[in-house]
Parts: C-alpha cells; sequence; structure tokens
C-alpha cells in the first residue's frame, strides 16, 4: 500500500471512490478546485497495481479573515475491503501535516454525520479531534453534524 500526495490525474478515481462510500458526493470541478487550490493538502492511498483504494480531500478555510489560518477535511473514505487496515489514520496524519509545514495551519476541521460511527471512532479515539458544536440537519436527508476539529499547535 502507497499513500502519496494526489494529482490532477487522480482525481477520477477520488471521485469513484467517493461515490462508492459516501453519500455526500461532489461535482468534479470541487475536485479540480482542491487539487489546484491546495495541491500539497489532498492524498491518496493505491494498492500494488496503482488503484486508488482510498483518498482524503483536504483544503484550507480562508472564508474568515479575523479567524487564524486553519485546515478542513472535505472527504474521506476508504474502498470496503481495505478497510481496518490503517489507511484512514495514515492519510489524516498526512493532510495534517502538510496543513502545518505549508500553510501554518493552527487547527483543523471536519463534519460527520452523527450516525457515522467508524468514522466517528477514527477522529475521537484515534486522532484526538474533539465535538465543537452540533450543526442541525447539515446534511441533505436531515440529520445532524458534528463539527470537529483539532488543535494542531
Ligand atoms: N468501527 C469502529 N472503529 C473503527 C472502524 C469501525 N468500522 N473503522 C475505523 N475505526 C477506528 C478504529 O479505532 C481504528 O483503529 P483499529 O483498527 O486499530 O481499531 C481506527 O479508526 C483507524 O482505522 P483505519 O483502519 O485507519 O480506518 P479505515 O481505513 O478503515 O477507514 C473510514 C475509516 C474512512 C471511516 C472508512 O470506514 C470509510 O471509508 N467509511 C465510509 C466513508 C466515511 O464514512 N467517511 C468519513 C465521512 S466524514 C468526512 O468525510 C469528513
Amino acid at each position: 500500500m502507497n499513500i502519496r500526495q494526489a494529482t490532477t490525474d487522480d482525481l477520477l478515481a477520488m471521485q469513484n471512490c467517493n461515490i462508492m462510500n459516501l453519500p455526500e458526493n461532489y461535482q468534479m470541478k470541487y475536485y479540480f478546485y482542491h487539487a489546484l487550490s491546495w495541491p500539497q493538502l489532498s492524498f491518496v492511498a493505491e494498492d500494488h497495481k496503482g488503484r486508488i483504494v482510498g483518498y482524503v480531500l483536504a483544503k484550507m478555510e480562508e472564508d474568515r479573515e479575523d479567524e487564524p489560518p486553519h485546515g478542513h477535511i472535505t472527504s474521506l473514505s476508504v474502498m470496503r475491503t481495505y478497510r481496518r487496515l490503517g489507511i484512514a489514520e495514515k492519510l489524516m496524519t498526512q493532510a495534517q501535516k502538510s496543513m502545518v509545514e505549508v500553510f501554518n495551519a493552527q487547527y483543523v476541521s471536519l463534519h460527520v454525520r452523527k450516525s457515522n460511527r467508524a468514522a466517528l471512532q477514527l477522529y475521537k479515539e484515534t486522532l484526538k479531534f474533539r465535538i465543537h458544536e452540533i450543526e442541525k440537519k447539515y446534511y441533505a436527508d436531515g440529520e445532524d453534524a458534528y463539527a470537529m476539529r483539532k488543535d494542531l499547535r
């Protein structure tokens, strides 16, 4: 298994992985927006044949000038047969490291469904994120999100 920075050549495979694993899907231009604006922050996991089996799509939040620089995890997923091998943890660790080294990120944020037990365990217990707030009806189907954060300083 190889973890490396994502390139624009990977975006279709990342989108495919996203469609297979999550109900939140994005147009290709949103992937390009990430890859072209913050090429250092998104990573892929590839198998021995070079097939993409997991990705993390990440960016910097630049909407508020009064807040310190911080990163955001837009999407993370790993193909079913490659789960529980530590791939998501590695992808997240790489993205967090680059956020600090390249953009001086003070913290990283993300949203996760309240019902997403696996991801919550990963974020809370393994990666030490904390719940910052609950965003009611954040998802299109009406489910609430936990807005989570992790201090990177
Ligand atoms: N049940 C309980 N704990 C889990 C589970 C699970 N199914 N999966 C991971 N964890 C926790 C465990 O503590 C695990 O450590 P352990 O295996 O030593 O017990 C730790 O997280 C690290 O697990 P990884 O192997 O790194 O996680 P994996 O590569 O399997 O990917 C992920 C986890 C991304 C949540 C995967 O299950 C997945 O793709 N799910 C569907 C998509 C998804 O929910 N993505 C996150 C949405 S939120 C967002 O994108 C910001």
